[in-house]
């Protein structure tokens, strides 16, 4: 018997859609609540010379107005993104410069728009080019990785390619791309006036992370916060830190102690100081033989970075271990800009990455005239090209040859734009997919027993919405061999033992493994029938196996597009992905994450798009008519599945990661559709039907 697999509705449902499932905005505290909204800066470089708070002061129910003049001192002033209203420096436009406190949302609102204030203004510079003269290469690129890797030698290969096999060598750009979760960043805290202690209810993917990060700002020890988070409303990435909404209510509640200070991030802000996917431009080159075996693969990433925080993509990384060629060179490059700092969203560096890579072996496939699946077949790697370790896992292969006959490729039109469907022109797009399997140290778990055959089990992970109540009891149950009915789950608090942050598909394989170390230390213990009361708490070691075998999730992308041959107007009605990624905890709740990764790619290859005007260093598509994502006419067909398999080397419950892995390769997929259809090569994102025409 396993809870492992079972495909369970969710435990939190029936909370979430009687509206009682708290978010961090509803949350209620001491006295009536008190409400913030920030004022901040029209301008995108210079500084601040003065603010006159005279007449918002005077506005009804306006509690304070907070300054870099005025406002509460923070400890440690190291981390640019963190220092708000502490000097008068003016890095982005939008930036936080002050803020109001308020007896209604509506007035502190009012109140900002009446502070006034004087700049010393400086010029700007927003505007992202691979030519840009601050570019500079980065020493460590997102995920800790290095930034640069070389093996062989690139040009003997490309030479010799030239003249007897095949060569790609174009570049490929992604836009910026702006998280937006239907919730949107939000916080409401209080600091207890004979604490010190801040509660904060935050929207945010990592408790323990906002604490940890938080603390030496505020001048506090990691005990005097407290993070609660039972239900987050999406986060994409962005909330797996703390940003300035966090700072700017940490501020508001030292301000006034004894108080609940509320604040939800405008849409519009959500297009400011809370993170993005940056601009990238992929060079990629690729040199095979006459057979389409691959000889060099070259990947040379630019990432659009910020004066207030390096943040570079690691677009480059997945080229290291995608396909097998006996030479190899990545690197990466930052164009630090007058803008936001970037930060995660789903799938940072892999989805903007395999955009290009995919779309390049697609080109290769074309070159040498051969299927793009067989391309992919004839270059998958043995072992890991980047380690040279063994894989734990690689059925790449499997999941082609799988989506191939369910989606039925054979009926693919082998030369492109050559099916017409009445107006429509008809193509089928495939592309790979991989994310790495990343499991975080340090998450501990406490299992007790309360009697009964009841166990609680408590862990400081969060379900962001994507099932993780759900699917943590699951593994508790199987870590305990009990049914799930005699679990009781805790999750969300800061106060429940440490977790590691919901981010980099990583939590299930986290908190997971910190649940079967404490399961088997408290079995050990107590036996199966332990006596109430009885209780464990164990952190999960680090995995050896993780040091010997090289474990990725991967996966095959398909896709049928349809482009009106007159308007250019672009379709998508079917897209299919097939998964390998060990076992699967909640049939019901993995499928939500692949088929939302996969629109979320749909969407990066047709819509999003934040548009930055160089004039005066804003966003101007900041909100959800100008900022397009998909809606339910855009992406009809979508459906995703996935091989039976366990991973024995990956976590004790024999999965890898599922979060992110849907978003990787799908854009490359629709584009290589759109070839299909078409004949147009288009390699910049977002692909609008002006391009086609
Ligand atoms: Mo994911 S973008 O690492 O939250």
């Amino acid at each position: 018997m396993s809870a492992i697999g079972t495909s369970t509705p969710r435990l939190d449902g029936p909370a979430k859609v009687t509206g009682t499932a708290q978010y961090a905005f509803e949350h209620t505290g001491p006295g009536e609540p008190v409400f913030l909204h920030p004022v901040t800066s029209t301008i995108a470089r210079g500084s601040v010379t003065s603010m006159d708070t005279s007449e918002a002061e005077s506005q009804p129910g306006v509690l304070a107005v907070l300054t870099p003049w005025n406002a509460p001192r923070l400890a440690d002033t190291s981390e640019r993104e963190y220092v708000i209203c502490q000097d008068t420096d003016v890095l982005y436009r939008g930036q936080p410069i002050g803020l109001v406190l308020a007896e209604t949302a509506e007035a502190a609102r009012w109140a900002q728009s009446l502070v006034r204030v004087e700049y010393d203004q400086q010029p700007h510079d927003v505007g992202f080019r691979t030519d840009h003269p601050d570019v500079y290469e980065p020493e460590v690129v997102n995920g800790g990785y290095e930034p640069a890797s070389s093996t062989g030698e690139m040009g003997p290969s490309l030479a010799r390619a030239q003249t007897h096999g095949h060569v790609v060598d174009q570049s490929y750009s992604t836009p910026e791309e702006h998280n937006n979760p239907m919730e949107p960043h939000a916080v409401s805290a209080h600091w207890d006036p004979d604490g010190p202690l801040l509660t904060m209810y935050d929207s945010t993917q990592s408790p323990h992370g906002v604490v940890s990060t938080l603390a030496p700002v505020l001048g506090l020890e990691t005990e005097q916060i407290r993070v609660i988070a039972p239900h987050v409303g999406g986060g994409f990435g962005s909330k797996g830190a703390p940003h300035a909404h966090d700072v700017l209510v940490a501020l508001g509640a030292m301000h006034l102690p004894g108080r609940l200070i509320k604040y939800a991030v405008t849409r519009q802000q959500m297009f400011v100081f809370v993170g993005y996917r940056p601009r990238t431009v992929s060079r990629i080159r690729l040199a095979s033989d006459a057979d389409g075996r691959l000889t060099a693969i070259g990947h040379e990433a630019w990432s659009q970075s910020s004066r207030v925080k390096e943040f570079v993509e690691q677009a480059a990384v997945p080229s290291r271990s995608m396909y097998a060629a006996p030479n190899r060179r990545t690197f990466h490059h930052a164009v630090p800009l007058d803008v936001p700092a970037p930060y995660w969203m789903r799938a940072p560096g892999e989805a903007p990455g395999a955009f290009a890579a995919e779309v390049a072996m697609d080109e290769l496939a074309e070159a040498c005239g051969l299927d793009p699946i067989e391309l992919r077949v004839r270059n998958d790697p043995e072992t890991d090209p980047e380690s040279g370790r063994p894989w734990s896992s690689r059925r790449l292969v499997d999941c082609l040859r799988e989506g191939a006959d369910r989606f039925g490729w054979s009926e693919r039109p082998a030369t492109p734009a050559s099916r017409r469907d009445g107006r429509w022109m008809v193509g089928y797009g495939v592309a790979s997919a991989a994310y790495p399997h990343m499991v975080q140290s340090g998450s501990q778990a406490t299992i007790r027993a309360e009697g009964g055959g009841r166990y609680r089990v408590q862990v400081g992970a969060v379900d962001i919405g994507t099932g993780t109540w759900t699917a943590l009891t699951l593994v508790a149950a199987d870590a305990l061999g009990v049914p799930a009915e005699a679990i009781t789950l805790e999750i969300g608090d800061t106060a429940l033992p440490y977790a590691t942050v919901a981010g980099g598909s990583s939590g299930i394989s986290s908190w997971g493994s910190a649940i079967f170390a404490a399961a088997g230390r408290f079995r050990t213990r107590y036996g199966d029938d332990p006596p109430a009361g009885a209780e464990t708490t164990a952190a999960a070691g680090d995995n050896p196996e993780l040091e010997r075998y090289r474990a990725i999730s991967f996966g095959a992308h398909f896709v049928e597009a349809r482009v009106d041959a007159d308007t250019g107007e672009i379709r998508v009605p079917r897209m299919l992905g097939v998964f390998s990624i060990g076992r699967v905890v909640n049939p019901r709740t993995v499928r939500s994450q692949f088929i939302g990764g996969m629109t979320f790619g749909l969407s990066m290859a047709l819509h999003e798009q934040s548009v930055r005007d160089t004039r005066f260093g804003h966003v101007v598509t900041q909100n959800l008519a100008d900022y397009h994502v998909p809606t339910h006419a855009d992406a009809t067909d979508i459906d995703a599945v996935w091989l039976d398999e366990v991973d024995e080397f990956a976590t004790p419950m024999g999965t890898r990661g599922a979060g992110e892995i849907g978003n990787v390769g799908s854009a490359a997929a629709v584009v290589n559709a759109i070839h299909n259809a078409t004949g147009a090569r288009i390699r910049d994102l977002p692909v609008h039907a002006d391009a086609l025409l």
